[in-house]
């Protein structure tokens, strides 16, 4: 059976699962939290180690403004109310994209790594502001400004995922099959899985079925 380390979610279909069934997209992200938490809670069961979660891509600037205040007034509220508890379940929090947002929002972001950093149970990455691409660029001109060597080693160590495993799992909701500049260079040798349900509909019982699907897997990293 597969060890299993570290899961990554493209957490997809809020909107649409909004406007289906609240007529609000912004209900789909109130709703697709909820999931959020129900994830947390099987992933500590399921012993794993690492929870990658995709929040907030560099290109979802282009939704409109009001959205995208719902959304990060969501996070804030998430952040205020929750951290302790996540805190005191020994999750560490750890932020994944550039951290540009309101002097608040940064703030807090800050706090709540820091006050986390010790912890060892789970850690969760939360990708906001995230784009792969630029993620590799900025590690490629850190490398160059080093003159160390460019390899994979080197690589590694300038991305933001330093020290992170590589996910084992790739999860997207939504039924779309595509990795919206996700991950690109770390998720190599995932074992992907595209999920119809949209977010907010994606429940435990999913959830442990791709991991119960993912230990069978013969994986070969390139081997026979
Ligand atoms: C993608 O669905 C989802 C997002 C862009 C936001 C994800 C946010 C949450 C799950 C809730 C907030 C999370 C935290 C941790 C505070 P979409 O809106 O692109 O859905 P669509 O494809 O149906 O339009």
């Amino acid at each position: 059976m597969n060890p299993l380390n570290h899961v990554a979610i493209i957490m997809d279909g809020n909107g649409r699962w909004g406007l289906k069934n609240k007529n609000s997209r912004n209900a789909g992200h109130k709703a697709g939290l909820i999931t959020v938490e129900k994830i947390i809670k099987e992933t500590i069961k399921n012993k794993i180690g690492y929870l990658t979660l995709f929040a907030f891509s560099t290109e979802n600037w282009k939704r409109p403004k009001k959205e995208i205040n719902y959304l990060f007034n969501l996070l804030e509220n998430f952040l205020v109310n929750k951290i302790e508890d996540l805190h005191k379940q020994n999750i560490r929090l750890k932020i994944l994209g550039l951290k540009k947002f309101s002097r608040k929002l940064n703030k807090l972001l800050n706090n709540s790594e820091k006050k986390t950093s010790k912890n060892t149970r789970l850690q969760i990455n939360l990708a906001l502001n995230y784009g792969s691409k630029s993620e590799l660029i900025s590690a490629f001109k850190k490398i160059q400004t080093t003159k160390t060597k460019i390899n994979e080693k080197n690589l590694n160590r300038y991305l933001q995922t330093k020290n992170i495993p590589d996910p084992d799992i790739l999860i997207r909701t939504g039924n779309t099959k595509r990795l919206s500049n996700f991950l690109l260079w770390q998720l190599a040798y995932s074992e992907i899985f595209f999920e119809k349900k949209l977010w907010p509909a994606f429940n435990e019982k999913d959830y442990n079925r791709i991991i119960k699907e993912y230990k069978k897997i013969k994986r070969n990293f390139g081997k026979i």
